[in-house]
């Protein structure tokens, strides 16, 4: 068991943790959010909320939730459910490898384990792409066991309550957390336990504006008490996502479809469709620039983007003298900074490789699309509009 002396963390004497947990408890049974997930133990139905909740805010979570399970009413439904479906079922809400590991966890559900939900901490731990946050999530909620879940908000919470000076955003900091949790969870309610802590973090003691006043376990918390609650929690600032410079290729044909293909490469993305990209090393101003301004500022040698994608594709296109807004959209690492181009062709046969489709933007529903994708659109219709 770590020590927590040697973090400088005084933890609380058996009588103050017990009066802890009844305050935390009474106020979480009075003003606790009604949440869909919270009418039910069903662990797929608290795994599926927990996955999204992840990086994404409840209100935002809510409609795709009740969705998900419309459309993959069971884990057998989701085990088998075709990639486009899936991909679609979580459009806009980003992090797509989050539902591909749930649909490999799913699958593993079926093989591993008769297709029933695993009840214990280590067998829902084994299932893809859930850590220690989740699988504790779900084995107190669903199952009742007194397993911490320990996030960002939990972690923010604590720091304050006992003026924790570890950072937070350190991943080997965790187990600090981790360890106060397992002494401090009420094993008669280990699920509304975090549920209660994951509350106060989001709302009364938000990263910003927190409202320490209405907190109703303000006279535990050291910050608090000691006026230091700006101090906590300790985190390090955020490294900047690097930037990536892109031209985005909007190309229509006489039919008024548009060429749209499928990102089939690993990693970001992968699976959506979209309009040709072609990433460059750097837009040449930062004013909006047109394709032809950046061609001209080519060598002579180099083809241009749009020379080398009519010669991948095989395609004529006749570009438009049209300059868009640029797009842009932050992933957790990356920037992607979009210049687009507009141009038609007469003759839609081409020749690339790989899945390409030529659609009709009443179509566009059918397939997935990224959020990078619904923005190049927009920013299209816009300038088209104008
Ligand atoms: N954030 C993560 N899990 C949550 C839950 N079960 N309820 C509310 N917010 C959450």
């Amino acid at each position: 068991m770590l020590d927590l002396k040697e973090y400088g963390i005084e933890m609380w004497e058996a009588n103050k943790i017990a009066s802890f947990r009844e305050k935390l408890l009474t106020w979480y049974d009075e003003n606790k959010r009604d949440l869909p997930w919270r009418r039910t133990n069903n662990p797929y139905h608290i795994w599926v909320s927990e996955i999204m909740l992840q990086q994404t805010r409840v209100d935002t979570v809510i409609p795709y939730y009740e969705r998900f399970l419309d459309w993959f009413p069971t884990v057998a439904d989701l085990a088998q459910a075709p990639e486009d479906r899936l991909l679609k079922a979580w459009e806009g809400l980003g992090y797509y490898s989050r539902v591909r590991n749930m649909q490999k966890a799913a699958q593993q559900i079926m093989t591993d384990f008769a297709g029933k939900f695993p009840d214990s901490y280590e067998g829902i731990a084994s299932l893809k792409g859930i850590g220690p946050y989740t699988a504790g999530a779900i084995a107190s909620i669903a199952f009742g066991l007194a397993e911490p879940a320990v996030d960002g908000n939990v972690m923010r919470v604590l720091s304050r309550l006992f003026e924790v000076d570890l950072d937070i955003g350190q991943p080997s900091n965790r187990k600090v957390f981790q360890a106060m949790m397992e002494i401090l969870i009420d094993p008669d309610r280990p699920g509304d336990f975090n549920q209660a802590l994951m509350d106060l973090g989001s709302d009364i003691e938000a990263p910003v504006n927190p409202h320490p006043e209405d907190n109703p376990v303000k006279e535990f918390s050291a910050a608090y008490l000691h006026g230091t609650m700006d101090k906590y929690p300790i985190k390090a600032p955020k490294k900047k996502p690097v930037p990536v410079y892109l031209q985005g290729l909007i190309i229509e044909n006489e039919q008024g479809q548009f060429l749209l293909e499928k990102n089939e490469a690993d990693g970001l993305l992968s699976g959506f469709w979209h309009f040709p990209l072609i990433e460059i090393e750097e837009f040449q101003t930062e004013n909006q620039m047109s394709l032809f301004e950046v061609a001209e500022n080519q060598s002579s040698l180099d083809l241009s983007p749009q020379e080398s994608f009519e010669q991948d594709y095989d395609l004529i296109v006749n570009w438009q003298q049209q300059s868009f807004p640029k797009v842009q959209h932050v992933f957790s690492h990356r920037k992607w900074h979009i210049q687009l181009a507009y141009g038609r062709v007469k003759n839609s046969q081409h020749a690339a490789d790989g899945e390409v489709l030529w659609l009709h933007p009443e179509d566009f529903g059918n397939y997935p699309f990224a959020k990078p994708q619904q923005k190049m659109w927009e920013a299209f219709q816009e300038a088209r509009n104008e």
